[in-house]
């Protein structure tokens, strides 16, 4: 590097930093981060494994000792054990733009898709034999799909989410797809793509594992059928804590639950032999709910008391604006390329550099305290979590890149 190249970075540094702090100055979820547990680092995948939130350990202490250890069976009236999967549905609902009554906590993503493409196959009805699937989807979406395809007697076809609207026919029953891609942070047009959808007909199925808690989604305002989501992401739910799934009120009579467990019937305690759904959310349940894992997430989500989800959008895409102007600035030209749209309407709250070393450059930056992550075989991916990362963070993250790559020739 030459000596003036140095002058102008170490002044262009400068500029960054005292910008990144005038805006950690001026924002209004900045006293949110005193509630999660974070180190000296900077934590860039949240929107893989969200951070503790710091009250939840005694929450959880509590459930297992005195729920559990003195109440025992009595807790699951006394506690709330058998409401938790909609009483907790309805605290995600304002996250996701949906009224109460509609969303159930449950079992994983993967499970939630497969309930909800066979539910929307059979609410499609009969005469169309198409279930169109996002082609570059979170893989588990996609081998859910083609299962539940086989099953129903439908047949996948894999469509790019931009190509959905020439894609639809009076064939299609039903359209899964996700609301941000998982690994380029792509935001995809949940209003404009519902509405496609539905003018052919059919019924659309979103996945919002890296949108809720990260963007306003609308499902209400959108005329969405069907959603799943999980909630160790941007909800900071925990490790494995329980997914969710949406099913519109206008759905809720025709949901027909490929997995019609016991919990999922009007009289679970009748034991009758013959099956009779439930109404409502309920009607999404499975089996036994995993009592500690979502009494968990029923904790951690008190994070979001008194916060809105704009100001958490806002904060995001400025996030990730300031990232990829520090990474312009303080990375060499041609050593990373950008796959996140430029275009806010277009952003998730992640930004993906591909980059040709990447597999040996991101176990650099976490032994640096730069945590993000690889998806093979080029991208750096980085999550913003508006709660607890910071303007700094982001300078510093961008700054630890730049020495990173300098250091790192290049494979
Ligand atoms: C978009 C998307 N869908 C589904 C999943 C998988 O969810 P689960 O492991 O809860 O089944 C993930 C996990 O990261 C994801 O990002």
């Amino acid at each position: 590097m030459s000596e003036t190249a140095t002058t102008t970075s170490a002044s262009g540094t400068e500029d960054l930093l005292v910008r990144a702090l005038e805006l950690d100055a001026a924002d209004p979820l900045a006293d949110r981060r005193e509630l999660f547990a974070l180190d000296g680092g900077v934590y860039l995948d949240g929107n893989s494994l969200g951070a503790l939130p710091l009250h939840v350990p005694a929450r959880v202490q509590d459930v297992l000792t005195r729920q559990w250890g003195e109440l025992r069976i009595r807790s699951w009236d006394e506690s709330g054990w058998w409401t938790a999967p909609e009483r907790i549905g309805d605290r995600i609902a304002p996250l996701v733009g949906a009224a109460a009554g509609q969303i159930v906590v449950s079992d994983s993503t993967s499970v939630n898709v497969f309930k909800a493409v066979v539910a929307a196959a059979r609410i499609a009805g009969e005469g169309r034999d198409e279930i169109l699937v996002d082609a570059t989807t979170f893989p588990t979406d996609g081998y859910i799909a083609a299962s539940a395809a086989r099953l129903t007697g439908h047949r996948i076809v894999p469509v790019a989410p931009a190509d959905v609207p020439a894609a639809l026919g009076p064939r299609t029953a039903v359209v899964l797809l996700n609301h941000v891609d998982y690994r380029s942070g792509r935001l995809h047009d949940l209003p404009g793509l519902t509405a496609a959808v539905h003018a052919a007909g059919a019924v659309a199925v979103w996945d919002l594992c890296h949108s809720a808690g990260a963007l306003p989604v609308g499902l209400d305002e959108h005329g969405v059928d069907l959603a799943v989501g999980c909630t160790y992401k941007y909800l900071n739910g925990g490790p494995g804590s329980p997914a969710y799934l949406y099913v519109a009120e206008r759905h809720q009579a025709a949901f027909d639950s490929p997995l019609p467990g016991w919990n999922s019937h009007a009289d679970p305690f009748g034991m009758t032999p013959g099956y009779a759904p439930a109404d409502g959310s309920a009607r999404g349940r499975v089996g036994t709910p995993d009592i500690v894992s979502m009494l968990t997430l029923e904790a951690a989500l008190d994070v979001w008391d008194g916060v809105g989800v704009d100001a958490v959008r806002a904060k995001s895409l400025a996030l990730t604006d300031f990232f990829l102007a520090c990474v312009e600035a303080y990375v060499p030209a041609g050593r990373v390329t950008s796959v996140t749209p430029t275009a806010h309407a277009e952003r998730g709250s992640q930004v993906a550099l591909r980059c040709d070393d990447a597999a040996s450059v991101m176990p650099r930056l976490v032994e640096r305290g730069v945590v993000g992550d690889l998806r093979r075989p080029d991208v750096l991916r980085f999550g913003f979590t508006p709660l607890y990362v910071g303007f700094a963070d982001v300078e510093r993250a961008a700054r630890v890149l730049a020495e990173v790559l300098a250091e790192n020739p290049g494979d």
